[in-house]
């Protein structure tokens, strides 16, 4: 098997290539290849994530926003190409960057679809974003599941979400002219290690864990963004490493396939589990000048279910245990 990783230093990446390294190893003739520029992913992580395997991976630092031979060659002879660089951030800097995030995402996205046009890979995996489905179906915490069929008439809340649409549009044009078989991941909020924890582009879950232990050295309260009642369906990257490895055999040019829980948890639901986990003097202090984003949204998985046997398994206690501890121990230098 030959693979090819876009994104592979970042969080997603870094659990993903981990895995593909265990899984078809480089003995056994496999070649697993992944392409980073490291402008927020980090090699410190992927390494991490990899241990030893990581001297079988063939690492390549390439910018995906230009199209250029230097990293477009290496999609020659390629069975699986798993694209998943994009710029992706919290809702303070999506939203204060739009037409940056939309144009990079557009550039990268096509300048994939270029390189697979070319060399003609036989699977293409995208990953979406439940960010693409239209604002009107997320006002509430109390909003029905989404499904997949929901999507159009489309009308997403932030240029990150038009960008990623059009991902997925493309993606269905490769497929429709026979090209390749594309996959298309819609997932929903992914949190885990190897996340990027800058305090300016870091997502929800990693800054609220990082402002907690701060929070605990520091006697401060906690700053949550809004009133706290809005919520996600968060989804542990274990489970989206699992539905991309899933989809290697399953649900090709069968549109797109949502992949998150169908429980909305709303951030004061996580704030709440970090003060259990973290120290139980920290109180909760609410910044209602912050930008909250859509107001609550989750998955109906039914379609990953049936299509390619996916269900969600790691629980968000589990997760965030997990990610506290690896948090702990990469801010001993900060504070
Ligand atoms: N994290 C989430 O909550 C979430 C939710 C839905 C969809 N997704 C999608 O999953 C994918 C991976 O997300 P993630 O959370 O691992 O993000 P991430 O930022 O940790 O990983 C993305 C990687 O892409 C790399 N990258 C960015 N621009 C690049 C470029 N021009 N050239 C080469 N590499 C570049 C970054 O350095 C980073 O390592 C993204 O496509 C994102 O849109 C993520």
């Amino acid at each position: 098997m030959n693979i090819l990783v876009t994104g592979c230093a970042g969080m997603i990446g870094s659990y993903l290539t981990s895995h593909l390294l265990k899984l078809f190893p480089k003995n056994d003739g496999n070649k697993i290849i992944g392409i980073d520029n490291l402008s927020r992913g980090k090699l410190s992580n992927l390494k991490e994530a990899c241990g030893n395997d990581f001297e079988d991976l063939i690492f390549v630092n390439g910018n995906l926003s230009l199209f250029d031979y230097s990293w477009a060659k290496y999609f020659q002879n390629i069975d699986i190409v798993i694209h998943l660089a994009d710029i992706v951030a919290g809702i303070g800097y999506v939203f204060s960057n739009e037409s940056y995030v939309f144009r990079t995402n557009l550039l990268i996205n096509s300048n994939i679809s270029k390189a697979i046009f070319e060399y003609k890979p036989k699977r293409y995996i995208y990953v979406g974003t439940a960010c693409s489905f239209p604002r009107n179906l997320q006002l509430s915490t109390n909003s029905r599941p989404l499904v997949e069929d929901d999507q159009f008439p489309a009308a997403p809340e932030s240029g990150y979400g038009w960008s990623k649409l059009m991902g997925e549009i493309e993606a269905g044009y490769l497929s429709k002219e026979g090209i390749t078989d594309s996959v298309v991941l819609s997932l929903h909020n992914v949190y885990g290690k190897y996340c990027d924890y800058a305090k300016e582009t870091s997502q929800v879950i990693p800054s609220l864990c990082l402002k907690a232990i701060e929070c605990s050295k520091e006697n401060k309260n906690l700053v949550v963004w809004g009133n706290g009642n809005q919520g996600r369906a968060f989804v542990h990257a274990e489970d989206v490493v699992n539905a991309i490895i899933l989809s290697f055999e399953k649900g090709a040019n069968e549109g797109v396939i949502q992949i998150g829980p169908n429980k909305c948890t709303k951030i004061n639901e996580i704030a709440n589990l970090l003060i259990e986990k973290i120290d139980m003097n920290i109180k909760l202090e609410y910044d209602l000048s912050k930008p909250v984003g859509d107001i609550g949204r989750s998955a109906n998985f039914n379609k990953a279910k049936n299509s390619i046997g996916w269900v969600p398994k790691v629980t968000i206690e589990e997760g965030i245990s997990d990610l506290i501890e690896w948090l702990k121990f990469k801010v001993i230098d900060i504070f």
